[in-house]
């Protein structure tokens, strides 16, 4: 019977946990055994006694790996944690394979075959079990709500007795999955909206949210789009023209959220200090990207900084901040991938290595690092 372990993260800051009740019933289902680690989702509010309830057994750290086959996590583990799991196991989690190299090495040291949830491909069939995707659409909604919670105005127009205040105007920058969603929980708060991408595809979806598209319309034969999806490096003359529409735009706003990311690179930087100086005192920007290097110059993960008198803000992990539903999404994702691979025969998931996914997440494999992008060899 396949042994599945899920992990109690020991990240500073993070709350979440890769596995709730209800994957957890769903791998029993399969025919897995599932062993959670003590208070694993205390911090994501889910009880011990909630996992027994849905079929797991409670291990103490020092017993949960033993004989594991397949270990669950948020984010990669220190490599001293693994141990006495069995050959070849499986470590699927959010990897951070650029970030930490070294402990991608040490998986591989460890007889690990590392998955690396993140670098799961933009394919249909791979769209649930996409962790960018579930946790980018929570934290766009959560950069909203936060910086409305540090703003010290309205969102909406409201007509009262005493006079009517007008509606918060706000600007979403990158309108990727976070984005989309920062637009929409602005809007449903009652925010005029305005939003900018370097992808063209995305002035049809920011119109059709009902907000206000702004692009750089001067320079030719930018699409902006990228292999998957993704963004690409813009030219100069391209940066050029947007530094100068976003600065005559940024002054009027009262919020922005950035959440511009070009994969393997550090964010690009969208705002300066000299437009935050145009910007009204009170007014707030939420940095979405401030733990990949930040959107806005100043930005410091979580704090709240004041320049010229505007708050700019923005969280290490986002995410975390969420921990329940950001949990639950995250937990589909990875029962939605280990399900789609089950071989009944074998009664576990199995990679072929022929399969696209495989090839996209499998960092190491026999002892060795195998995947082509961390190899540069993509
Ligand atoms: P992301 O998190 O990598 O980047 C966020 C946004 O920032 C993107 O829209 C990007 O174009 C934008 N950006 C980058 N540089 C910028 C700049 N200098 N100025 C302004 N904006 C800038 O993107 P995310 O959220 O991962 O989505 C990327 C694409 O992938 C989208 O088209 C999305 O719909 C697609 N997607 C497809 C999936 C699938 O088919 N399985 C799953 C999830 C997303």
């Amino acid at each position: 019977m396949v042994r599945i372990a899920v992990l109690k993260e020991s990240a500073p800051g993070e709350t979440r946990v890769a596995a709730t009740p209800e994957t957890v019933k769903k791998f029993v289902a399969l025919g897995a055994t599932v062993v959670v680690e003590h208070g694993a989702g205390l911090t994501a509010s889910i009880a011990d006694a909630d996992y027994a309830a849905a079929g797991a057994t409670l291990a103490p750290a020092a017993k949960l790996l033993v004989d594991a086959d397949i270990i669950l996590a948020v984010q990669g583990p220190d490599p001293a944690r693994l141990k006495g799991q069995s050959a070849e196991a499986w470590l699927v989690a959010s990897l951070d394979p650029f970030g930490q190299r070294a402990r991608v090495d040490a998986y591989a040291k460890a007889g690990i075959d590392a998955l690396a949830m993140e670098f799961m491909p933009r394919i249909t069939r791979a769209q649930s079990m996409d962790i960018l995707s579930s946790q980018s659409n929570l934290s766009g909604y959560k950069a909203v709500i936060d910086a409305a919670a540090t703003y010290g105005r309205a969102f909406p127009m409201m007509m009262t007795a005493a006079g009517t205040i007008s509606a918060a105007r706000a600007f979403v920058m990158g309108v990727g999955v976070a984005g989309l969603q920062a637009i929409a929980t602005a809007r449903r708060l009652g925010a005029q909206v305005s939003a900018t991408d370097v992808r063209s595809a995305t002035r049809e979806q920011i119109e059709s949210l009902g907000a206000k598209a702004i692009f750089v319309d001067s320079v030719a034969g930018i699409e902006g789009e990228g292999a998957g999806g993704y963004a690409t490096e813009m030219s100069d003359a391209y940066k050029a023209a947007q530094a100068e529409l976003v600065s005559a735009h940024i002054a009027k706003q009262d919020i922005v959220i950035t959440t511009a990311l070009i994969p393997g690179r550090a964010a690009p930087r969208l705002i300066s200090d000299a437009q935050i100086a145009s910007m009204k005192p009170g007014s707030v920007i939420f940095d979405l990207a401030v733990a990949q290097g930040g959107n806005v110059e100043g930005s410091v993960a979580d704090q709240i900084v004041e320049r010229h008198g505007v708050k700019i803000m923005g969280y290490a992990n986002t995410p975390a901040h969420l921990a329940a539903d950001a949990s639950a999404l995250f937990a589909r994702n990875l029962y939605n991938f280990l399900s789609a691979f089950w071989d009944k025969d074998a009664g576990r998931p199995v990679l072929p290595d022929e399969d696209e996914i495989t090839a996209a997440i499998r960092l190491t494999r026999n002892g060795a690092v195998v995947n082509e992008r961390l190899l540069g060899t993509a």
